[in-house]
């Protein structure tokens, strides 16, 4: 894409000054004043603009109708201590959406393209940005749809891609109160699949599973590798991560490749390592490791869950408790949330260039 694009003229208004509970904030979708559009035809990706209009007319037979072309991207911006506004990592973001559009055979986007929209639409949407302090974030979902009629089966000609915004709270109810998960009966990716991409269809394979979950009285599943259904892959949602009696932080890897290459836990790594100067594992996590209480502390990591503790998961009829996490995160895991929350936040240098200045 013209990394040269302009988006044309929006209003610009003071930061946090929509009239909003702050610090009370669900994780749902509430509409902004814009939204960024871009569409993709003849081969090229055709100008950006914001849009004040927050729906989509598509012909019945768009290609994202009838065979799912959608990817997508979860990123936030943050009020930092000094009184700026900044986005964590997008340019983490726009390399797994080059990768993840790859798969589903859709156009790129050029990554310094990307930055730009999310920097353009992080200052349109200003007043939605949450206060400092308030513990919200203005949540960015950049996706990409495939828009062009297709009723054989294959790739559409023309494509949308768009970021909404949306001011949000914690994840999950009550914040960093420890929640509990299960293992899943069912696979959220195929071994030789597309666990690995962030595309909408991955977690329309989740939802099943998650509507069990919640009604069993868990918060989330954890998913095993689907090729031998041992290993413990992801949430639906967010990574996994352990830390064993020792102290290690043990950080599950996928053993067919299928889950998704998450930024939060990728930072969580280098800040143990680099900050923390702590052991760091990253290996295949057997569900019977679990199941042996070899484990102290567990917490979920994502853009949207930063790290959630796990107080215990339930498998082969058990509960296994992780003694560390029953109250909000451990020692190790809420040391490390602390300390990615006070980069995100302006709090802390920022040793690692994660942090995109934008206001
Ligand atoms: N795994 C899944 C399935 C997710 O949806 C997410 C959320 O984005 C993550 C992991 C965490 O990735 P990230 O830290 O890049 O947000
Ligand atoms: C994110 O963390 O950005 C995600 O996309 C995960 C989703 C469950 C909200």
């Amino acid at each position: 894409m013209n990394e040269n694009f302009n988006v044309g003229d929006y209003e610009i208004k003071p930061v946090s000054s929509a009239n909003l509970d702050w610090e009370n904030l669900p994780f749902d979708y509430v509409e902004t004043d814009y939204s960024l559009v871009a569409n993709y035809s003849d081969g090229k990706w055709q100008n950006a603009c914001m849009t004040k209009d927050h729906t989509i007319t598509l012909n019945e037979c768009a290609n994202i109708f009838q065979y799912c072309q959608e990817v997508f991207e979860g990123a936030k911006a943050f009020c930092q201590k000094d009184g700026t506004v900044a986005c964590f990592r997008p340019w983490a973001g726009a390399q797994r959406m080059y990768y993840s559009a790859a798969r589903l055979c859709m156009p790129q986007i050029d990554i310094p393209a990307y930055v730009y929209f999310i920097d353009e639409v992080v200052k349109a949407n200003l007043s939605y940005v949450p206060p400092y302090g308030s513990g919200a974030a203005l949540y960015l979902r950049p996706f990409m749809i495939g828009t062009g009629k297709t009723i054989g089966v294959k790739p559409a000609s023309s494509y949308q891609f768009r970021i909404i915004t949306t001011p949000v709270g914690p994840y999950f109810k009550g914040g960093e109160v420890s929640i509990k998960c299960r293992v899943a009966d069912f696979d959220r990716a195929a071994p030789r699949g597309t666990g690995a991409i962030k595309a909408g269809l991955n977690y329309a394979m989740s939802l099943f599973p998650y509507m069990q979950a919640k009604e069993e009285g868990y918060a989330e599943n954890f998913f095993l590798d689907p090729k031998t259904n041992t290993f413990v892959d992801e949430t639906g949602g967010a990574n996994i991560l352990f830390v064993s009696k020792s102290g290690t932080l043990v950080v599950p890897k996928s053993l067919t490749n299928s889950i998704l290459n998450s930024i939060t836990r990728r930072s969580i790594v280098r800040i143990a390592e680099e900050i923390c100067g702590m052991t760091v594992v990253e290996r295949v996590v057997s569900l019977d490791e679990i199941l042996d209480e070899s484990f102290v502390e567990c917490g979920l990591c994502g853009t949207a869950a930063v790290v959630s503790p796990v107080s215990t998961v339930h498998a082969n009829g058990m509960d296994i408790e992780f003694p560390n996490s029953q109250n909000g995160c451990g020692p190790v895991l809420g040391e490390l949330r602390s300390i990615l929350r006070e980069i995100q936040l302006g709090e802390r240098e920022d040793p690692f260039d994660w942090i995109d200045k934008i206001y």
